[in-house]
């Protein structure tokens, strides 16, 4: 099959989060199974053309925004020397110190011409490239608008006569809304594509709508967070997916071993292994001096790797630092984002320095040696459609404290409740309920062996990707049937 992977992110050229990871591994294993993948993303700024060796490909192309025509060129790199990864180049776009926002976490006013100006530009770069994909697998908002493009604007165009959409929600508390009014024409729709059975929502064009209603197969990344967006918790796009209900799958993502691996991680103080998980201890070690703790080796290490938003339960761990006192539990948090978020958790830093450290950066060796030095991981979200930090935590046989919703729910197995546990994990969302599970973690930290099982258990599960691969590849073939049953009647 020749599959082409849209997204707005992808490992290692630029992450803001687990988006990155997925569109950055699942490639491989599809190319492992012998398909033609390839991936196309923006060229932002903070994207090293020099360090990935990006070769300019001598196209000019063009697209049209609302009357304005905007000039790009495509680069051209490589994932694992055999995956070919295209760039979308315009400075006027993507030239920035960030990706969807500044520092301070405030969108870029201008995400709306971005990402319309990127998904008309992947259509005319495969067209330009002749790369004729039987998939476009588009992901999260800042691609929905292309299955939209493939079924209104390019219905006819004999290019993609063989061409269906997936369309994978990672979450759908970001749909891309947009007043209309300017919107619709910006993007080159006309006004009778801008109905409720099509593009409108709720008076606003939202480019996750345009997604789910044009594509031929909607997923999304864990089997609850399937459910629960269809049941309440779809942020309003639940009357739209009813109309899908038969074309929704809930796919589990999975994480890169090769990358996340205590046994060959040099970013680590000392290596360890699922056979020999000694050396974790002195991790954690490595990780006390780091956070300049005092007499912390034999402390409970709980940290957090995260983007600092509400979505990560940022108000229970605030919570959950006031009325933890005890000298022998460190908070360790590793986040950017939110300045309300951001700005509490500094202050809880100076307000109890012996037991909080706060590094307020986006620092990929420093979270490795997080996720390996400490003891448990916390993760309360309020929601979560998959969460890879959970998986990365159990790869380093860290124990993840949960609340029980979407991909944690699947994922994280309960300390009483499971016969192979490999966490704890809350139902109630609330500041009690973390606090009582932390306490209990507590208290089987300091049961040795009851602590060890545990570490055990958890480090080796194994949430690859080699069956999810094939849960994919079972949707794109019954997109593609669905595709060539039509193209025969048509
Ligand atoms: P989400 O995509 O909602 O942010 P996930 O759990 O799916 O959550 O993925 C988060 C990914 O981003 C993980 O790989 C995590 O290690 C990484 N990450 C988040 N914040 C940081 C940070 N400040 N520094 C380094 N890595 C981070
Ligand atoms: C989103 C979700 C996260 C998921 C990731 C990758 O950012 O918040 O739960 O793991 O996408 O699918």
């Amino acid at each position: 099959m020749n599959i082409l992977m849209v997204s707005s992110e992808c490992v290692p050229f630029v992450k803001t989060g687990g988006l990155a990871d997925v569109v950055g591994t699942l490639p491989k294993y599809l190319k492992k199974n012998g398909h033609d993948v390839r991936i196309i993303i923006p060229k932002y700024s903070v994207i090293d053309g020099v360090k990935y060796n990006l070769k300019t490909l001598p196209y000019r192309l063009a697209v049209r925004l609302g009357k304005e025509e905007i000039y790009f060129r495509i680069k051209q790199g490589f994932l694992d020397e055999n995956i070919p990864v295209y760039f979308i180049e315009n400075m006027r776009f993507f030239d920035r110190s960030g990706v969807y926002g500044d520092d301070n976490g405030i969108g870029y006013g201008d995400n709306r011409e971005r990402y319309i100006f990127f998904c008309k530009a992947v259509i005319e770069s495969i067209k330009a490239m002749l790369f004729v994909p039987d998939i476009i697998h588009c992901n999260d908002w800042h691609t929905g608008l292309i299955p939209a493009y493939l079924k209104i604007t390019n219905a006819y165009d004999g290019f993609f006569w063989k061409t269906s959409a997936i369309y994978t929600i990672h979450n759908i508390a970001f749909q891309g809304s947009f007043d209309a009014a300017t919107s619709v024409p910006l993007a080159g729709f006309s006004w009778e594509d801008y109905k409720s059975d099509k593009l409108e929502f709720y008076n606003t064009f939202n480019f996750m709508k345009a997604g789910i209603v044009y594509t031929d197969i909607v997923s999304t990344v864990s089997p609850t967070y399937a459910k629960e967006i269809q049941a309440g918790f779809g942020n309003g796009m639940e009357v739209v997916l009813k109309t899908r209900k038969s074309d929704i799958y809930g796919i589990l993502n999975g994480i890169d071993y090769s990358y996340w691996n205590p046994e060959t991680d040099n970013n680590l103080a000392a290596n360890y292994s699922k056979q020999n998980i000694e050396n974790k201890i002195l991790c954690r070690k490595d990780l006390i001096e780091i956070c300049n703790f005092e007499n912390g080796n034999n402390s409970f290490v709980l940290s957090c790797v995260s983007r600092f938003d509400n979505q990560k339960g940022f108000d229970l761990i605030i919570d959950a630092i006031n009325r933890i006192q005890n000298t022998n539990i460190k908070f360790i948090i590793l986040g950017s984002g939110d300045r309300y978020i951001r700005d509490t958790l500094l202050y809880l830093q100076n307000k109890y320095p012996e037991t909080v450290k706060i590094f307020n950066k986006y620092d990929e060796n420093l979270a490795h040696k997080i996720y390996a030095g400490s003891d448990a991981f916390l993760m309360p979200s309020h929601f979560e459609p998959c969460g890879l930090s959970q998986l990365i935590a159990l790869a380093y046989g860290t124990i993840p404290i949960v609340n029980k919703t979407g991909g944690l729910a699947d994922t994280i197995y309960d300390f009483d409740k499971s016969k192979t546990p490999n966490g704890f994990v809350f139902d109630l969302y609330s500041g009690e309920s973390f606090v009582e599970k932390i306490k209990y973690a507590y208290k089987i930290f300091n049961d040795k062996t009851a602590w060890k099982n545990l570490q055990n258990n958890a480090i080796k599960c194994s949430f690859t990707w080699d069956k999810s691969v094939k849960e994919y590849e079972k949707i794109y073939n019954i997109a593609l049937k669905r595709k060539i049953n039509s193209t025969i009647y048509r």
